[in-house]
């Protein structure tokens, strides 16, 4: 095309895809285009606009590192990645939510009844639940990869204080697909706020912070698996989560209870003094198509 406009320049790039351009390819990257152009046209968009855009790139570009992942947080605060969630949950199983960038993966064996909280100080939370189909059965020999803040709200990879896996743990159910372990109750914590994704929140008059939550991933043969997280009820932030991970079916009542309802066959049983937290969460899995 000799004549590109304003107005035929979406269609000309479109035009310039060839045969052989894949048609999924074709489909995403003439959509994302359309919508591109959509949205300078729409906001007549000025050159300044344009190069703060770009800088805004760069700049997450060169913090850009193995443990910081700037990009898939500018996808966290802008939504992007619980709307690519939420498109693909199943209505019927346990809502997924975000993965988020501190999970270490191979955490080491937690035993069902083990503890995670080891040393660490603050109320004993009692986490347990059963991991089902969707029709009620309970899936035996299911596995679940638990990872949360310190009581100092920090991720193990955050942490020098902290060894690799601390607050992590791989459960792998029994035949009763039930699981349960000991730890302390994450607290409410800021996703990093020190560079470009910062900079977004704080022109948008945003606060950086998410709601407590313990984050699970949980797989079993033959089901698709979940990635998903467990928020208390009283959180001050369930409302206003930066990420926008909390979905209904998320948010569990953490009881107290005193330390004689501890039950058995935990490690810390028979070991409490003080009055622990318990939360109920069961998961539900959807086979695979
Ligand atoms: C997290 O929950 O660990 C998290 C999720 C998204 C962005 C930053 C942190
Ligand atoms: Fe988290």
């Amino acid at each position: 095309m000799r004549n590109v406009t304003k107005d035929n320049i979406t269609d000309v790039f479109k035009s310039y895809m060839s045969d052989e351009t894949a048609p999924r390819m074709r489909e995403v990257l003439g959509s994302l285009v359309q919508h591109l152009h959509d949205f300078a046209r729409e906001t007549n968009l000025t050159h300044d606009e344009w190069r703060a855009g770009i800088a805004f790139l760069e700049a997450c570009g060169a913090i850009e590192s193995e443990d910081r992942h700037e990009f898939v947080l500018v996808s966290d605060v802008l939504g992007l990645s619980s709307l690519v969630d939420m498109l693909h949950s199943r209505d019927d199983a346990t809502s997924s939510s975000v993965l988020g960038p501190f999970h270490v993966s191979g955490a080491p064996p937690l035993p069902v009844g083990g503890d995670m909280k080891r040393d660490f100080g603050g109320p004993v939370l009692l986490a347990e639940g059963v991991i089902r189909d969707t029709d009620g059965t309970p899936i035996p020999h299911a596995e679940i990869d638990v990872w949360q803040t310190a009581p100092n709200g920090l991720y193990a990879s955050q942490d020098d204080a902290q060894d690799t896996f601390s607050f992590h743990g791989l459960m792998t159910v029994g035949e009763d697909g039930r699981y349960a372990f000991t730890t302390v109750k994450p607290v409410e914590y800021t996703v990093p706020s020190d560079g470009p994704v910062g900079d977004i929140l704080r022109a948008c008059g945003r606060h950086p912070w998410r709601p407590s939550h313990l984050h699970y991933i949980v797989k079993a043969p033959g089901y698709r698996s979940l990635v998903t997280e467990v928020f208390p009820d009283d959180d001050p932030y369930l409302d206003q989560d930066t990420v926008f991970g909390v979905r209904d079916d998320l948010v569990m009542n953490y009881v107290e209870k005193p330390a004689s309802d501890f039950p058995d066959g935990m490690v810390l049983s028979g070991k409490l003094t003080e009055p622990f937290l318990s939360v109920e969460f069961d998961v539900t899995l959807a086979k695979e198509e």
